[in-house]
């Protein structure tokens, strides 16, 4: 049988969500946005492309959320993205209602869905839609660790000369600028990364990590990244869809795990066909423990937010 997945909003993640998807011929894929037109006409193109990359995968654009009924997992990148000056936190109550909205009816098509939630602010937005959706924790996963740790990634490969394949990299907490880069777990073809370069250079690094997305955004300043972000949740549909038990970084609901309970949090989870397998728990030294405190903080201040906001 073959997988279905659905892509909610077809602005620049949702459409090279389902592009990268496509390539690896894993789904057929329904693409949904309130534009009229606007999805139907992306998703033909795509389709079209198809015969020229040699896939066999069926592909739907559409206003309504009926085409999306039985698809395995459901994206939802639908909302607002950052303009300069922004910070991800000042979408909360616009995405807010746009969240509830498509969790609401993605949900009453395929009560069995994965959810894979992108829209900022992240943790909180995947917070929002494990209430309204009601469902089990391993079933709704946030999508900020790969990305940021392939920022962290490709940074270090700028510097060192070296392949990407070569450089493992750990960034966890909230997907904010309080997020944690580990440069204690992270290595260059098992080099602890700290060996690798001097401190000023790993401090630069790390600081460039921290405020990846808001460097894209004032240079496009008319939205935020797309393709780094969208190859991200390509992984991890395909982690899921193979069940291949892959451990990555994503935003992932505790319950007691790293000291918090109650809210979505960047830390390592493997994937499979269930969704979240289990949460993997670093041994973290005080300072990092201090640093993801700090970056929990600041997640935990919105999610108060919008608990000001919506009855969950
Ligand atoms: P975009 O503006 O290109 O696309 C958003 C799309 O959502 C638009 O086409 C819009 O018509 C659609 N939309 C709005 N309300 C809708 C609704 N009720 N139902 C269906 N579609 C609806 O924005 P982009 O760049 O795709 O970003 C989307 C979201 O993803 C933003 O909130 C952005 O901040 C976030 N983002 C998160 C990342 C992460 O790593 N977690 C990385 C990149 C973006
Ligand atoms: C990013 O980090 C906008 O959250 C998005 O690029």
């Amino acid at each position: 049988m073959k997988n279905k997945v659905s892509i909610i909003g077809a602005g620049f993640t949702g459409s090279t969500t389902a592009h990268w998807l496509a390539e690896r011929e894993i789904a057929d894929l329904v693409v949904v946005d309130i534009i009229e037109g606007m999805p139907q006409g992306k998703m033909l193109d795509l389709q079209q492309a198809m015969p020229i990359i040699g896939k066999d995968v069926k592909i739907v654009g559409s206003n309504g959320y009926e085409a999306t009924a039985g698809s395995d997992i459901v994206v939802i990148t639908a909302g607002l993205p950052r303009k300069p000056g922004m910070s991800r936190d000042d979408l909360l109550t616009a995405n807010a209602a746009i969240i509830s909205k498509a969790t609401e009816e993605t949900i009453k098509y395929s009560p069995e869905a994965i959810f894979v939630i992108l829209t900022n602010p992240l943790d909180v937005m995947a917070y929002l839609t494990l209430k309204v959706a009601k469902l089990p924790p391993h079933r709704v996963i946030g999508q900020a660790g790969i990305l940021d740790s392939a920022r962290m990634r490709a940074f270090v490969a700028m510097e060192l000369g070296v392949s990407v394949e070569n450089i493992h990299c750990y960034v966890l907490g909230g997907h904010g600028d309080e997020m944690v880069p580990l440069t204690r777990h992270s290595n260059v073809a098992g080099v602890p990364l700290r060996e690798c370069m001097p401190p000023d250079r790993l401090e630069a690094i790390v600081n460039r990590t921290r405020k990846g997305g808001g460097e894209i955004v004032n240079l496009l300043k008319t939205g935020s990244a797309y393709y780094a972000p969208s190859a991200a949740v390509a992984q991890m549909v395909e982690a899921i869809l193979k069940d291949k038990h892959l451990t990555v970084p994503a935003s992932a609901y505790l319950q007691g795990e790293y000291g918090l309970k109650d809210m979505f949090f960047g830390v390592p989870v493997q994937l499979g066909r269930k969704g979240i397998e289990k949460i993997v728990e670093y041994k973290l030294d005080d300072s990092e423990k201090e640093a993801l405190k700090k970056s929990a903080d600041s997640v935990w201040q919105t999610t108060e937010a919008l608990l000001n906001l919506v009855k969950i």
